[in-house]
């Protein structure tokens, strides 16, 4: 579902959707795995299915793994869930090693009671020709099923959300698409070399994942937090997939620190007007700034200091010449022999 953005949303925060940040990938997969479990114990007691909207890649492991626990130690059913896969390559063997629909079963399905009837996969098998029903046909079970109640998605290196790739319209449904070199490249990992990496796939569309009624993306490590950035508090574009999340009504993304690392809110704080000027972040600041301006530290004007942002720092402490010389202090007594 869209929402209606109001003028005061974008201007609260340099974040344009809610982010959850957790110290590392496990805390984060077992929040949002407890997260899955009290939706699907919640339709369970009402008599409801529970329509899950389901990701592949090393993001969402740990999540499987956290669900398999639950359900053997703590007796979560999945008889009343019913899945939707985001994505599968083209043409794939549905047994091949490198299927999302093997890593499904190895990471999740083998493991639970879901009744295999409720899994959909796109199936990387079928002809040619027979792409556009087996789309039309994806959509229409998706729809039939009552929509998508919560969807899980990564995040790959260049914004795609399932593979839908920059530049896929935000009304996009499922179909066939060409994959990006640079996906090809970050996938090739999971195959002999890159030539063996197919070059197409097929995919919800992001029109799909839009309609769900809630919407969790996870990116853990460091390598994802430029993408992560840009997602979050630039400007949303079909060149960053992810960053159309911003217009969804129920979305937040889950984080470990590594990928919030490039966040305002860790790398310039001072900028969100929420800072405390401890000597360390006052040289994190002030580095920051001279570096920015290619000047020296001792060169640093007061204008430099309200033109970066730096105004509270100014008022705070004194004037430029003062905080230059005290940060100075502090890089010279960090050199060592
Ligand atoms: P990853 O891929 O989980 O392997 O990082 C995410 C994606 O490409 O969507």
């Amino acid at each position: 579902m869209l929402k209606k953005v109001s003028p005061v949303d974008l201007t609260d925060s340099f974040e344009k959707v809610p982010v959850k940040i957790y110290p590392d990938l496990t805390t984060g997969s077992i929040a949002v795995a407890r997260e899955i479990a009290d939706l699907i114990r919640e339709k369970q007691k009402r008599k409801l299915t529970c329509v899950l909207g389901l990701a592949t890649g090393s993001t969402p492991k740990t999540l499987y793994a956290e669900l398999v626990r639950i359900h053997k130690e703590e007796k979560l059913s999945f008889k009343n869930v019913v899945t939707f896969n985001l994505d599968e390559y083209y043409p794939i063997d549905n047994d091949a090693l490198q299927s999302y629909n093997r890593f499904m079963r190895s990471h999740l399905f083998d493991h639970i009671d879901i009744n295999p009837k409720n899994i959909n996969i796109p199936n990387g098998e079928i002809k040619k020709e027979d792409i556009k029903s087996h789309c039309i046909q994806y959509e229409k079970r998706i729809a039939d099923a009552g929509g998508i109640d919560l969807q899980i998605l990564g995040i790959g290196n260049n914004g795609h959300i399932g593979f839908n790739e920059p530049g896929s319209s935000v009304h996009s449904k499922t179909r066939l698409i060409t994959l990006d070199n640079s996906t090809r490249i970050a996938n090739a990992y999971e195959f002999a070399n890159i030539s063996q990496v197919p070059r197409l796939a097929i995919t919800m569309g992001i029109g799909t994942i839009m309609k769900s009624k809630k919407i969790i993306l996870m990116a853990w490590g460091p390598g994802k937090a430029p993408v992560i950035k840009k997602s979050i508090e630039e400007d949303h574009t079909e060149q960053v997939p992810a960053s159309l999340l911003q217009i969804h009504d129920d979305v937040k993304f889950v984080v470990d620190e590594a990928a919030a690392a490039e966040l305002t809110r860790y790398k310039s704080p001072w900028l969100t007007g929420d800072c405390e000027w401890t000597p360390k972040m006052m040289k994190k600041a002030v580095v920051n700034m001279a570096l920015k301006l290619k000047k020296p530290v001792l060169s640093l004007t007061n204008s430099d200091y309200n033109e970066y942002g730096l105004s509270d720092l100014l008022v705070e402490k004194g004037d430029a010449y003062q905080i230059n010389l005290q940060v100075y202090y502090m890089l010279r007594d960090s050199i060592t022999g």
